[in-house]
């Protein structure tokens, strides 16, 4: 059976939408790939990250997985490797021993399924399968490719060697942000039941009841956080908790990562090439602990995940929650440092457009925020389509960051999208802001 689709129609649009996101999305990750010969896309950069060419085959295997098997029902295209690029079968550390595609077989492989995913995207009906429906799969494989390209930008930046990536340095501060901004007690909604391509540990929407805080209007800069390093902060054992104290002796953290000493100052090494650290700029590569310990030499401390979401969503001329600070709208290059557009944060005031109502900045983009909570399904959570994206990792192990980063893709990215990691964790692109309790302001009005 077949339907005739006029050009236009919904499902029109859908699908042409369906196929640019792809299409944008696998330029970025050839652009990733083709930067390094074939011995470096082989090679293991870190013992925390894949070899590039694992991740390049494991984005087109779960395309596979999902669109070609699933969605399509159509013949596997190289059943034999599925276990190879399982990343719950095969930890990080042992990929470089695995036999996996070489580049060129990789790159075949991936453009392979892709043909298959447009041919039968040409014809798909987005029915009320909840797989299918809005094209959620298609979305989920979009975020999933751009997760992974993050992540190969991150080993790009734990790479040796001259600098192979370039993009125009991020815009200079507009506006003056600094300080705190009261956000007054009440309810909002947290989450999300109605974003069509909203992952799962996104849903479903639900009111979360928060007294009166105070949130810092920007990311804590290196200028602050070299306050603390010069405070003695990192020899200090009243600013850490016995876990982070333990794990910053074991580790030997002296600085954020990528950061040596540079005369009197300090100097940071980003994609193969060093400059002296800016001091407006958001700190970027410190570890939970380190953003914990911060807080506390600050007088402060981490928000928690709906104290973030609330000053990034709520909106108090309508008491709703927006898809972003500054609206419904898909991000644009005013809004927020995102999408690798650059290869670093931009200084605080770069980003005025992309402002909450009530006056927090660069919440967006830029660096993916610690927040206090661990990792956990909102209140009705129910896996989908599979218990491996965020179930598994439900618990006490993990901490949550939000916003997104230089790094990340707008797919990948809005006011509900949750990350997570462990807190020992910083080869990821992270920083931080602080927040309060607000009695004080409170009970004076
Ligand atoms: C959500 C970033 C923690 O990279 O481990 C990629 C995303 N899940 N493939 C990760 C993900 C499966 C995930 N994070
Ligand atoms: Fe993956």
């Amino acid at each position: 059976m077949t339907t005739t689709e006029e050009p236009g129609t919904e499902t029109e649009r859908l699908r042409s939408r369906i196929a640019a996101e792809l299409e944008r999305t696998r330029a970025r990750t050839v652009s990733l790939t083709e930067a390094v010969d074939d011995g470096d896309l082989m090679r293991q950069h870190s013992p925390l990250m894949s070899p590039l060419v694992w991740d390049l085959a494991h984005v087109g295997n779960q395309e596979e997985l999902w669109l070609v098997r699933d969605v399509g029902g159509r013949e596997p295209v190289r059943r034999d490797i599925d276990d190879l690029y399982d990343a719950f079968k095969q930890p990080r550390k042992d990929r470089p021993a695995l036999p996996l595609l070489p580049p060129a077989e990789a790159r075949t492989y991936v453009s392979t399924v892709r043909d298959k995913v447009y041919d039968l995207l040409d014809g798909i009906r987005f029915t009320d399968r909840p797989l299918v429906a809005d094209g959620f799969a298609f979305g989920m494989i979009v975020q999933h490719e751009q997760q992974h390209d993050e992540t190969m930008l991150a080993t790009h930046q734990l790479r040796s060697g001259p600098a192979v990536l370039d993009a125009p340095p991020p815009p200079e501060p507009r506006a003056r942000v600094g300080g705190e901004v009261l956000v007054p007690a009440g309810p909002f909604t947290m989450g999300t039941s109605t974003d069509p391509w909203a992952l799962d540990n996104e849903r479903p929407a639900h009111t979360v009841e928060l007294p009166a805080y105070v949130i810092d209007a920007a990311p804590v800069t290196n200028g602050r956080y070299r306050e603390f390093i010069a405070d003695g902060g990192y020899d200090d054992p009243r600013w850490w908790s016995e876990a982070g104290w333990r794990h910053r002796r074991e580790a030997g953290l002296t600085a954020p990562l990528h950061w040596r000493r540079d005369g009197d100052g300090w100097a940071y090494r980003r994609f193969g090439r060093w400059s002296p650290v800016r001091d407006d700029e958001p700190v970027v590569h410190v570890c939970w602990y380190e953003a914990e310990a911060f807080a506390t030499w600050a007088g402060r401390r981490l928000p928690t995940e709906a104290e973030w979401e609330k000053a990034a969503r709520w909106d108090p001329a309508t008491g709703r929650s927006r898809r972003y600070p500054w609206g419904d709208e898909d991000p644009t290059g005013d809004h927020a440092n995102l999408g690798q557009r650059h290869l670093r944060p931009a200084p605080v005031g770069a980003y005025p457009a992309g402002a909450s109502p009530l006056g927090v900045h660069q919440l967006i983009g830029d660096v993916w925020e610690w927040t206090s909570t661990t990792f956990r399904g909102h209140p009705g959570f129910t896996a989908f389509p599979y218990r491996e994206y965020s179930e598994v990792f439900f618990g006490d192990d993990y901490r949550v960051l939000r916003g997104g980063s230089f790094g990340t893709d707008r797919a990948a990215c809005r006011g509900t999208f949750r990350n997570w990691d462990y807190p020992i964790r910083r080869q990821i692109f992270s920083g931080f802001r602080c927040a309060r309790d607000a009695r004080d302001e409170e009970a004076h009005g």
